[in-house]
């Protein structure tokens, strides 16, 4: 019999008794998952925590700032926030291939992360918010991969800590009430999921500042009128993508060339499988039309009407 605050109890006690006087080090990166687990091992171990947080410049728009504003006046932790935008942007020059921007960001991350945890001492802890979900997945059952997933404070290989991993036998709903109940923010525990590689795999094709810049503005206003609609807790996903495509259109009398910027809005479970959110029509109509007056460099807006299986959610 599952109870919110008897799972928060047992788990305290647990990590508590596991930790000792030792210090415990987490990555964090603002998602529902890792937040959580920050929290949680905060509320059981407070100042013997350090979390790290690198934004590689993929996040969306104010993203690195919320987590930054609630991690460094919210919690006893120790917090460090690394800007790495420039070392993620200029590894990526030049890559046009998914997987390889991929394998990129995931690599990267670990080395900005492995130079950040090199500085501190005597860690011997590391706080994951691995959830049941991934357990299951990286059981790898057939083993076929489809995308390299890239989860934040995913282990190098070469170094030794313990892991603590307290919400792996929880689904998302529960690790949510945990949030809830530990008194994180709503915009942290309602979060959408967000991938490891962030705005990088949005951005079709080569990544570079001006790209990110017109998905981060399409992103927030598709966000901001979800949000006004009430959609924001029914819809599971949604957000903005930049096809390297550019297309002909008019403003005014003055013909213009400029990029589409596709829609994507699915409804889901756990991820694994889903359909294409039915926004009203109204709500496409207000997002499209703001979309063009204010995001330059973008003339045409389209919605992306297909489901998973055969499509991804993601783009790349
Ligand atoms: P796809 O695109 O495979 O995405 O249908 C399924 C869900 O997983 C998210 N996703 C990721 N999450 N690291 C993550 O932590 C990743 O590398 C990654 N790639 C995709 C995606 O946003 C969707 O929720």
């Amino acid at each position: 019999d599952w109870t919110v605050q008897a799972f928060i109890d047992q788990k305290v006690a647990r990590i508590r008794d596991q930790v000792g006087d030792k210090q415990v080090l987490c990555a964090l990166s603002g998602g529902v998952d890792s937040s959580v687990t920050a929290a949680l091992v905060d509320k059981a171990i407070g100042k013997q925590l350090t979390c790290i947080f690198v934004d590689h410049g993929l996040l969306r728009k104010n993203e690195a700032s919320d987590v930054k504003k609630t991690f460094a006046e919210d919690f006893d932790t120790h917090f460090i926030a690394i800007d790495a935008a420039d070392r993620f942007l200029n590894k990526l020059k030049g890559v046009t291939d998914p997987e390889q921007k991929r394998k990129i960001i995931g690599n990267e991350f670990i080395y900005v992360f492995d130079d950040e945890a090199d500085k501190l001492k005597d860690i011997e802890f590391l706080a994951q918010g691995t959830v049941y979900p991934d357990v299951i997945e990286s059981g790898g059952e057939n083993g076929q991969v489809v995308k390299s997933h890239h989860n934040v404070g995913g282990l190098p290989e070469d170094i030794q800590f313990e892991l603590i991993e307290p919400l792996d036998t929880l689904f998302k709903d529960e690790v949510r009430e945990v949030g809830l109940q530990l008194g994180l923010p709503e915009t942290i525990v309602w979060r959408q999921p967000f991938p490891g590689p962030g705005l990088g795999i949005r951005v079709l094709g080569e990544v570079t500042e001006d790209k990110l810049a017109i998905v981060r503005e399409s992103d927030a206003i598709l966000r901001d009128e979800i949000a006004s609609a009430g959609l924001d807790k029914t819809i599971w996903q949604y957000f903005t993508v930049l096809p390297d495509i550019r297309s002909v259109g008019v403003t005014g009398d003055a013909r213009t060339y400029d990029y589409t910027i596709g829609i994507r809005a699915v409804t889901s479970v756990d991820g694994m499988t889903s359909d294409w959110a039915r926004i009203p029509w109204d709500v496409l109509e207000t997002i499209s039309t703001r979309i063009v007056n204010e995001v330059d460099e973008i003339n045409r807006v389209v919605y992306d009407i297909s489901s998973k299986p055969p499509a991804t959610i993601e783009w790349e």
